[in-house]
């Protein structure tokens, strides 16, 4: 290959990763990640993300990413909401008590600070696989018919609710998980960052 064809691809693959940077705040590690020291780059992939979610309508979902997962983070709106209550006796663990790493503020039934607003890590508790968001109820996005809106994991079927708790007899063995966040104001939230953990440790520490 000619010197001149390595910069051309050169050029191009700065382009690309420039322009990823301002694609969502998650993706903005990307190309500072890839002029860093190994261990400057695992602080920067660890880094908290801050996300403005002002912009996520009601019913939308955006993903952002932390850690090297992706984080979902869904407007949930009223109707939306109103099905939780509905699914308690299709759902392993519907208040979110079998599985002690969730953060506090997960073990409710909307599983979430605010009721409307979820975030998740996007992945499957059965073996990592992303889960398909079927949010709406009904069969039209091949769901059943009694389908109340949810997430649907194409490897080996695990489904999950609109909190992501884990339906009764399918291979995911736990709830979802909810990634530390905390609210900066009401429009941005910080994922990577437990504020009520911290007070928690502060508390014991006093
Ligand atoms: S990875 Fe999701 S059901 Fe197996």
């Amino acid at each position: 290959m000619s010197n001149e064809d390595v910069d051309s691809r050169r050029r191009r693959f700065l382009t690309i990763t420039t322009g990823l940077g301002v694609v969502g705040t998650g993706f903005a590690v990307a190309p500072f990640a890839l002029s860093m020291a190994p261990s400057e780059r695992a602080k920067a992939i660890g880094a908290p993300v801050e996300v403005d979610i002002s912009k996520i309508k009601p019913g939308a979902m955006r993903t952002e990413e932390w850690r090297g997962k992706p984080v979902w983070i869904l407007n949930r709106t009223p109707d939306m909401l109103k099905t939780l209550p509905q699914m308690d006796k299709r759902l392993v663990d519907p208040k979110s008590e079998v599985d002690t790493q969730q953060p506090a503020y997960a073990t409710n039934e909307t599983r979430s600070i605010k009721p409307e607003i979820l975030v998740l890590v996007g992945l499957c508790t059965h073996l990592n696989c992303s889960p398909l968001a079927k949010l709406k109820r009904g069969g039209s996005e091949g769901m059943e018919g009694d389908w109340l809106g949810g997430f649907f994991c194409p490897c080996h079927g695990s489904k999950f609710d609109l909190a992501g708790r884990v339906f009764k007899n399918v291979p995911a063995p736990t709830n979802m998980v909810v990634p530390p966040h905390t609210y900066l104001s009401d429009s941005r939230i910080l994922i990577g960052v437990d504020k009520n953990k911290k007070s928690k440790k502060s508390k014991a520490k006093a």
